[in-house]
């Protein structure tokens, strides 16, 4: 049977896309960040999950405003990375996981989750900048079923309904019949606004609380609507819905493996945690 055993949630800056390519890990601006991997790369050597559920949101290349589903599954052989800006180099392709991708997907539609089904997908540096932070040397170990969340035409989905997303996928990967340890990764946040008068708007007590939260109280932030998270999170900010996926995916008790919190990361606070199902 398949078993979820991490949850890891995380910022997803371009710019550490540029740092990791220059090398900037032990820089006294990205240390902060970086130092929060080598306890989870620790741990992932120790677990050594087999496949990667990446709950994350597209920024415009694989969907754009012309189309952009709420939700949208990868049931795809492989996923190209074709990150935009930066002139960095684009990363291997990540192999699919395609049998539990389509297991996903159909019980998701059984399960009242109206999800695209994307047999093609391009993926973004929201779904490859966390698995260059797990796995610096890029040689993926894992294959990949990529959860695509829609952060940037509102409405959004709202907040209680991803998380009910997040238990759904849950549901769906413990009924999976082949054996596979499987890490949900949620990408994303915390508080950033990249645009307009507010840009460069962060939110230190609101993020503090929301982390909080994923330990002890994972559903607060389903009471806010997509509008509430605008003014407490900032435009982009919103993105901390990919968190609440992946924490619905294991809705009761987690420990903290690891927490790391760092203002600012270019226009971001970054913060990066890794949760065990207890
Ligand atoms: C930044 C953060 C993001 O989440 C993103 O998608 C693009 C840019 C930033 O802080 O620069
Ligand atoms: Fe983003």
């Amino acid at each position: 049977m398949a078993k979820i055993v991490g949850i890891l949630t995380t910022s997803h800056v371009p710019a550490l896309g540029k740092a990791i390519h220059l090398n900037l890990q032990q820089d006294p601006y990205w240390k902060p960040f970086f130092d929060g991997f080598p306890a989870i790369r620790e741990w992932l050597d120790r677990v050594k999950p087999d496949i990667v559920v990446s709950c994350y949101n597209d920024h415009g290349l694989n969907f754009f405003l012309d189309k952009q589903p709420t939700f949208a599954i990868g049931t795809a052989p492989e996923y190209v990375s074709e990150d935009e800006g930066w002139g960095i180099p684009t990363m291997p392709s990540f192999p699919g996981a395609e049998d539990l991708s389509w297991h996903i997907r159909d019980s998701l539609v059984r399960d009242d989750f109206d999800m695209v089904t994307c047999q093609e997908m391009l993926v973004d540096h929201a779904f490859t900048l966390p698995m260059a932070l797990l796995w610096p040397e890029q040689k993926w170990p894992v294959k990949s079923v990529p959860v695509c969340v829609n952060t940037v035409l509102f409405p959004l989905p709202s907040a209680r309904r991803c998380y009910r997303l997040g238990e759904a996928i849950g549901r769906a990967i413990a009924a999976f019949p082949e054996d596979a340890k499987v890490l949900v990764i949620g990408s994303g946040g915390l508080s950033h606004q990249l645009e307009g008068e507010r840009a460069g708007f962060i939110n230190k007590d609101f993020d503090l609380k929301f982390m909080d939260s994923m330990v002890n109280d994972p559903t607060w932030a389903t009471q806010f609507s997509d509008v509430d998270l605008v003014e407490q999170t900032g435009n982009e900010g919103v993105e901390l819905l990919n968190w609440l996926v992946a924490r619905g995916t294991v809705p009761g008790a987690v420990k903290v493996v690891h927490s790391n919190f760092h203002i600012p990361i270019s226009n971001t606070a970054a913060a990066t945690m890794l949760f065990e199902p207890v």
